[in-house]
């Protein structure tokens, strides 16, 4: 198609941004001369169509620069394995009503009982609500910051991780922290304190992030921020990776082989 008209519609599409029409804009002229529809709903179905069309791209843009590990959905989680969630906790925390009030929330659990999946699937909610996030694990962070400190940059680096809306924080407790690291840790969570939601899941109970951090004075101080205003969901129970690989029988007969002293 190739009137004058048409070109005009095409060149405004384009200085106004709207692709998404530009490029539907053939099929939706001949289809509304086929239905003869009133020029309100046609305007509705035009402009509706770019507005999906940007919240998705947008959502897509906020989802990348979160930087997931992977992207695994609430729909995808399984509450009946894990009886000891409060499904209505983890609804409540989906309509991303802490992120206003910048709430931070603990995942405490052992290994295997979805920690990271509901950070994730948290994260991607909010991400849905337009909020910006940025994934990290705890070990990442702290290397993150510790280099920055190297490089005479870390008040930027503190700066840039004060900005996401909801920081997520995997995995304390894996690794011990030396104490430049609990005192790099402590000032992110100090910028943070009642601005911005932090997620962060641990296998370790609270009581034993002294060890965590090397250091029983800053783990407290870093506590007293991050509880002040939370929401701790403690998961009891089994590895649903092992009761996949149980499943798959893998588990067992490694087992077995063990026990032969295979
Ligand atoms: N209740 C569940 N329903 C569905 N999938 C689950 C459930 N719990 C865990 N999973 C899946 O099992 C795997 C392990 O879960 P996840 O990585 O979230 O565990 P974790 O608690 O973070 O463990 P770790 O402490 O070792 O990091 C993932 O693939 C996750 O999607
Ligand atoms: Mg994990």
């Amino acid at each position: 198609m190739s009137t004058p008209l048409f070109d005009r519609l095409r060149s405004h599409c384009q200085r106004l941004r709207l692709y998404r029409l530009e490029a539907e804009l053939p099929t939706l002229l001949e289809q509304a001369a086929k239905r003869d529809v009133p020029y309100s709903d046609f305007l509705d179905e035009l402009l509706g169509l770019e507005v999906r069309s940007k919240a998705e791209k947008h959502l897509t843009m906020r989802v990348s620069m979160a930087r997931f590990p992977f992207q695994k959905t609430l729909d995808a989680f399984d509450f009946k394995f894990q009886p000891s969630i409060d499904p209505k906790v983890i609804r409540e925390l989906a309509t991303g009503r802490y992120l206003e009030s910048g709430d931070n929330v603990l995942l405490l659990g052992p290994p295997g009982v979805g920690k990271t999946h509901l950070a994730v699937a948290l994260g991607l909610k909010a991400c849905e609500h337009g909020v910006r996030v940025l994934f990290t694990t705890a070990a990442g962070l702290i290397a993150t910051l510790g280099k920055a400190l190297a490089e005479g940059r870390l008040d930027e680096r503190l700066k840039i991780l004060a900005q996401p809306q909801l920081l997520i924080i995997d995995e304390i407790g894996y690794i011990p922290i030396d104490r430049q690291g609990a005192n790099l840790f402590f000032q992110l969570v100090s910028r943070r304190y009642e601005r911005g939601a932090i997620i962060l899941t641990s296998n370790q109970s609270l009581g034993a992030w002294g060890e965590v951090f090397g250091d029983p004075v800053i783990a407290s101080a870093i506590l007293d921020r991050l509880l002040h205003h939370s929401i701790t969901v403690n998961i009891r129970g089994d590895s649903y990776r092992l009761k996949e690989k149980m499943k798959a029988g893998l588990l067992k007969s490694k087992l077995v082989a063990t026990a032969a002293g295979e």
